[in-house]
């Protein structure tokens, strides 16, 4: 064996961002936007062809220690928009973390791979929950902290917290991203909406509110229901605003979207980064948001996660 190929596709979080960091329900569908990583072995280890200093890339050593440290040159290639809340470091660990495996002949179930992508994430930037890389080793849809969901993943621990990981089904609905250009971290929003809520009662009942919205988004999920889940994805980008996450780039984006949609929301963190509008216009989305200055994705979802595309 001389290579592997390995893709793994990027994320939006359709409902239930920051809340469900209080545990509270959150849905993630996969996008057909992968990120894809080569993998070889080789005398020294090589990243993009340069010599590779793994300290500036710890979730890829996190990935490279733990599958037995032969050196090895990674390649890489994105077609996900880096810091934009799309999963794009998420798709990259687990991507990673299946070409390992496959060099190695270790396993490659979508589990094991999300759970040490999820590991990886979590030593390199202490992220707060393991939406992406699940949304990202299995593709199609995932739900976290969703009573009775109708088919359980997997179950993550970490620091004495504990999130279900369930299937979702999607249906055929089409959504727009917009994205800002605006990189913010995601670490500095999870606390500022952290120490509102210690502050204020209010903001508690907007996280509260949230979790009850998304179990509503997802039985219009399942439902097939457009018009409901558009609205609630509206409403729930009005309670975000109140917890102070948006911005008025997104704001401008979500309201040049509106008439041309269901509804539309800020996805991920917020501060920058993009929104999701779901809509059966497509393409006059796609034209508002960038006469906003906005810059369109047009999506598809229903995606496979986690493949190996080739070893040889
Ligand atoms: O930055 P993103 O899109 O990966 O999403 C962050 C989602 C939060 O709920 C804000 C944090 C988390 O880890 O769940």
């Amino acid at each position: 064996m001389n290579a592997v190929t390995a893709s793994a596709p990027g994320k939006f979080v359709i409902m239930g961002e920051h809340a469900v960091v209080y545990g509270k329900p959150a849905i993630a569908l996969a996008i057909n936007r992968r990120f894809t990583v080569v993998v070889r072995k080789s005398k020294d280890f090589r990243i993009n062809g340069e010599r590779g200093n793994l300290s500036l890339n710890p979730h890829v050593r996190h990935i490279y220690e733990k599958n037995g440290s032969v050196p090895v040159s990674i390649s890489m290639e994105s077609a996900i928009p880096p810091g934009s809340g799309l999963g794009s470091s998420a798709a990259l660990s687990v991507a990673v973390s299946a070409a390992m495996r496959a060099v190695n002949g270790g396993s490659l179930d979508s589990e094991s791979i999300a759970k040490e992508a999820f590991d990886a994430e979590f030593s390199a930037q202490g992220r707060g929950s393991p939406m992406d890389t699940s949304a990202s080793a299995h593709g199609m849809g995932i739900a976290l902290n969703v009573p009775g969901c109708r088919e359980h993943l997997w179950n993550i621990e970490k620091n004495g917290r504990s999130w279900d990981v369930c299937d979702v089904a999607v249906p055929k609905m089409s959504f727009v991203l917009g994205c800002t250009g605006i990189r913010a971290a995601t670490g500095p929003l999870v606390e500022k909406v952290r120490k509102y809520k210690d502050r204020n009662r209010f903001a508690s009942d907007i996280v509260d509110e949230i979790g009850t919205i998304t179990l509503e988004g997802m039985e219009a999920l399942n439902r097939n229901d457009p018009v409901r889940l558009g609205s609630l994805m509206t409403y729930d980008h009005k309670l975000l605003s109140i917890l102070g996450v948006s911005c008025n780039e997104l704001n401008k984006l979500v309201d040049a979207a509106l008439p041309y949609s269901y509804g539309a929301k800020l996805t991920g963190a917020g501060g920058g980064g993009c929104m999701v509008a779901l809509t059966d216009r497509p393409a006059e989305v796609a034209d508002i948001i960038r006469s906003r200055g906005g810059a369109p994705y047009i999506v598809s979802t229903r995606e496979e996660g986690v493949r190996v595309e080739n070893i040889n």
